[in-house]
């Protein structure tokens, strides 16, 4: 078995050969994000990989997170070769809401702007007239308010619950929802805060209403790295997947940082991190890079001339 460093270092030459670029999600093992980092790559929330994967000058984009940070960069860029660790990492809100399914609800309801999260299959966002992210969300679907539209929204419940609540926007809301922000305690978290009562406590709108309901900051993951070296707190309480601790503690190299509390104190799921984030890994990088058969995202034209529609609105909105 070759040493991590030999990994790296193979990895890096591989990335060079292939002119390959790794776009890796924070909730990604630390190292990936350290390589990425180190290679010029970009380590970054969905909204700025989807950007800065469509900006690249690169052949390959070597996407590190889930499949439909995947998609989303083999539909914005079909020119390019979209190489994953593993095609097997999904997310829950995308298996949460199907396309057949979701499609047969919005024929249901034709009345309706229909808005999706960046967190579903390329087929979801083809029917969608709008994608957006926990960064983009509150604005886009205030600016669809003013104009007077009535929304469908998916596949996110409790992001669903926490816009239509900010915008005051009629929102018809998919019940899907993240197995990692979902187990988010709002009990237990006001016991944390009673220990910590200076500490910030910033959430993730993914996460129950009773969790966002205790938070001195809602945003998405650059927004809570942005916040923890904003505020003028030393102990921030996090209540995000906990790979976000690497780039948020670079951060704020002298700030106390702390996981808030999930499932019911003595059990929990996915305990504040992805299981299909977690399955990136350095030796699965390599695997895509030299074997890339079984590593490379394809999507059907036919879905991605549409998909790419409502992602466009979405990027050129949040320019
Ligand atoms: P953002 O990085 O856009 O906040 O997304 C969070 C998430 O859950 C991605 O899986
Ligand atoms: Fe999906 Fe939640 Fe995992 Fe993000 S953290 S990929 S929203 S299951």
């Amino acid at each position: 078995h070759v040493q991590e460093h030999e990994l790296i270092e193979r990895i890096k030459a591989e990335l060079v050969r292939q002119n390959a670029v790794m776009v890796v999600h924070y909730y990604v093992d630390a190292a990936l994000q350290k390589l990425a980092d180190e290679t010029g790559g970009r380590v970054s929330d969905s909204l700025d990989m989807a950007a800065f994967g469509a900006a690249h000058s690169a052949e390959t984009l070597v996407v590190c997170g889930v499949r439909f940070m995947g998609e989303t960069a083999k539909i914005l860029s079909p020119e390019k070769r979209v190489l994953m660790p593993t095609l097997n990492a999904e997310c829950s809100l995308d298996l949460g809401c199907p396309a057949d399914e979701f499609t047969a609800f919005c024929d249901a309801h034709p009345d309706r702007t229909v808005v999706v999260y960046a967190n579903t299959s390329a087929a979801v966002k083809a029917r969608a007239d709008w994608v957006v992210t926990s960064s983009n969300a509150l604005q886009i679907v205030g600016h669809l308010k003013e104009q007077g539209e009535k929304i469908i929204w998916a596949p996110d419940r409790h992001l669903g619950r926490y816009i239509q609540e900010k915008t005051g926007a009629d929102m018809l809301l998919w019940q899907a929802d993240c197995v990692v922000h979902n187990e988010f305690a709002g009990e237990a978290l006001i016991d944390l805060k009673r220990q910590h009562p200076d500490a910030a406590v910033l959430v993730h709108p993914e996460s129950p209403k009773a969790v966002v309901d205790l938070a001195d900051v809602v945003g998405s993951t650059s927004q809570l790295i942005r916040a923890a070296h904003d505020l003028p707190q030393s102990e921030m309480i996090v209540a995000t997947d906990n790979g976000i601790f690497y780039k948020m503690q670079q951060a704020v190299p002298s700030k106390t940082l702390i996981e808030a509390p999930t499932g019911d104190g003595s059990h929990c799921v996915s305990c504040a991190h992805c299981p299909w984030m977690a399955m990136n890994g350095l030796q699965a990088v390599y695997d895509a890079l030299v074997s890339p058969d079984g590593h490379e995202i394809f999507v059907p034209e036919a879905v991605r001339v549409n998909a790419v529609k409502s992602l466009d609105r979405m990027l050129a909105f949040s320019k």
